[in-house]
């Protein structure tokens, strides 16, 4: 599973570093687990801006894509949530 997180500027300013933090912490109880989750690479790449916020009026910050699709407005929770359904057994 790919993980784009965007650590431009405006994407940092909304809270992007506490979601990559919890995505590491994430990666470790992954691998601790196997018997509950697919032995699968998460892959996770911190982008500078990713582009979203650019040309547009809309709140998008912070902004997140799993694998191909974007998640505007990211939240720790809901980032997590979306990997771990991914990725649970
Ligand atoms: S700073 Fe995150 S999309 Fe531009």
């Amino acid at each position: 599973m790919k993980v784009k997180v965007c650590v431009g500027s405006n994407c940092t300013f909304l809270g992007s570093m506490s979601i990559l933090d919890q995505i590491d912490d994430l990666k470790d109880i992954i691998s601790d687990d196997p018997d509950n989750y697919r032995d699968e690479d998460l892959e996770v790449e911190a982008i500078k801006c990713l582009g979203f916020c650019k040309g547009t009026d809309e709140k998008v910050a912070p902004v997140v894509v799993i694998d191909g699709e974007p998640m505007y407005n990211a939240t720790s929770q809901i980032v997590m949530e979306k990997i771990i359904n991914k990725i649970r057994k």
